[in-house]
């Protein structure tokens, strides 16, 4: 079956990514150039995930995460740090409104501890609401940092090993895949980067494995739909071996 809109992309649905990280950059930038507060890129951002999910969703793909605050985004300045905990948290409160009718399923990865009780019951809520949702599953990766999840797996694991639930040397790395936050889902299979850079930024470094690379100089807020599309076109391209011939 192929997909058509607007672009002359044409996507093989039965060829979807399983899994699609994105890092959503350039929010600043874009709201520099237009002489704007850093912070007007940020809502310009969230303004574009909604439209990126509803055609991520759309076209059936299962699974999408999105970079939404790193384990080192605390190091900007407060307002901005404020800032962006608010939006997380307007997200989160009006998901129910603003994705009514789409069927998306919420789930937050990243350390939940540091984050004010406020959104981390905000977090409970909207997980919950949206749980019996069988479209997308969209992680928001708040407090997110990729070297954080993997500690913190091997703590689980030598827990398990300490209290003789498990024995070190059985330890698979399926085990290892099930101590991480995104247990149970499959591997990213793509991931997009927006602004320009070509780097990881600790994220979802045991997933991305074998994912293709897709990378854009478009700023996040200027990323569209056809953007998205265009990416899932040219990973259907790529020759994917994961280490065979
Ligand atoms: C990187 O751009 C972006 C972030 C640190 C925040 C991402 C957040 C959003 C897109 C909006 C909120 C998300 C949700 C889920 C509601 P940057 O600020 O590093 O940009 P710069 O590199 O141009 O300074």
């Amino acid at each position: 079956m192929l997909f058509k809109r607007k672009t002359k992309r044409e996507i093989d649905l039965t060829r979807l990514p399983n899994h699609v990280g994105v890092i959503m950059d350039g929010n600043g930038r874009w709201a520099k150039r237009r002489g704007l507060p850093r912070s007007a890129g940020h809502s310009a951002g969230a303004e574009s995930l909604k439209k990126i999910i509803t055609e991520a969703n759309n076209m059936g793909i299962k699974y999408i995460t999105v970079y939404a605050f790193s384990t080192e985004n605390w190091k900007r300045p407060k307002e901005e740090v404020d800032y962006l905990m608010n939006l997380l948290l307007g997200y989160l409160q009006n998901a129910e409104r603003d994705l009514a009718g789409e069927n998306v399923q919420i789930r937050v990865i990243g350390s939940r501890a540091e984050l004010s009780e406020e959104i981390q019951e905000q977090i409970i809520k909207t997980e919950n609401f949206t749980s019996k949702n069988d479209g997308i599953v969209m992680n928001i990766a708040l407090n997110y940092g990729a070297r954080e999840e993997i500690v913190r797996a091997a703590k689980k694991l030598a827990a398990d090993a300490q209290s003789g639930k498990t024995a070190p040397d059985t330890i698979t790395a399926e085990d290892f895949e099930n101590a991480l936050y995104t247990a149970g889902q499959p591997d990213v299979d793509l991931l997009i980067r927006t602004s320009g850079e070509q780097r990881l930024s600790n994220f979802m470094l045991w997933q991305v494995s074998y994912a293709e690379m897709w990378f854009t100089d478009k700023l996040w807020p200027d990323f569209t739909p056809a953007d998205f599309r265009q990416a899932i076109h040219d990973f259907q391209n790529r020759g994917r071996r994961f280490g065979g011939i």
